[in-house]
């Protein structure tokens, strides 16, 4: 039986597998976010030199992605990117997710929408048929947040702050329970960014994951909306 931390590393290799035969000497790399993503990097640092450098999605990535003597880009050098490498906190069959446990999805939604391709990284643990079971994290203005969390509150969910933590983006997060999004995720998802004073929310469904690599028990497979 494996334990979640080896499944991890499991999907952590499987997005290496991945990855590898794709890059050129001059790719750049979208780089997620998380302890799944972590593994990635660090699985990565063995082939620097087959890629030109990356982008990252957090200040913890980036540090990390230095210290094994990966190039780091700032998004606005970069034009695109053919792939980004991301883990989650739940993901569906049609790859929509809920992102944003470490607290890193404003920059994960935004490095991952100049991708061509989002590969997600996950246990099986995180598969599942309905999102919801995990709180929806919300980046939100600090000074807007309780009109924020009003707004939520009508809409059904229960918000709570994030308690002594900011956003690499000097925000806040509420963790909000209670959202039934489950007919129509991506319109959840514009209704939520249409809130004044969101940053942005942990849902990505109006862009999901264009393939997925799910690590369990029997191995790693491979979800994907399209052949992939
Ligand atoms: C960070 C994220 C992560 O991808 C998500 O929380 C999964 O993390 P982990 O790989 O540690 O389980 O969205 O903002």
């Amino acid at each position: 039986m494996f334990t979640q931390d080896q499944l991890k590393q499991q999907a952590a290799q499987a997005a290496l597998d991945y990855v590898l035969p794709q890059l050129q000497p001059d790719s750049i790399l979208g780089v997620g976010t998380g302890s799944t993503v972590d593994r990635f990097i660090d699985l990565l640092a063995a082939h620097r030199d087959a890629f030109q450098a990356a982008v990252s999605s957090s200040e913890r990535s980036t540090r990390r992605l230095q210290a094994a003597g990966i190039a780091v880009l700032d998004l606005n050098d970069v034009p695109g990117t053919a792939l980004y490498v991301d883990g989650a906190d739940e993901i569906d069959h049609q790859l929509n997710m809920i992102k944003g446990g470490g607290g890193a999805l404003t920059r994960e939604k935004i490095v991952s929408s100049v991708a061509d391709r989002f590969v997600c990284i996950v246990d099986d643990t995180k598969l599942v048929s309905q999102l919801g079971g995990f709180d929806l994290p919300i980046e939100v203005i600090p000074l807007a947040r309780e009109a924020v969390a009003r707004e939520i509150r009508q809409l059904g969910g229960l918000p709570r702050l994030r308690a002594d933590f900011v956003t690499d983006n000097g925000n806040q997060i509420l963790d909000v329970a209670g959202l039934d999004y489950q007919g129509d995720p991506a319109a959840f998802e514009a209704l939520l960014n249409n809130i004044p004073g969101v940053v942005c929310c942990g849902l990505f469904a109006i862009s999901g994951a264009h393939v997925a690599l799910v690590a369990g028990q029997d191995g790693v497979s491979r979800l994907a909306l399209q052949d992939d």
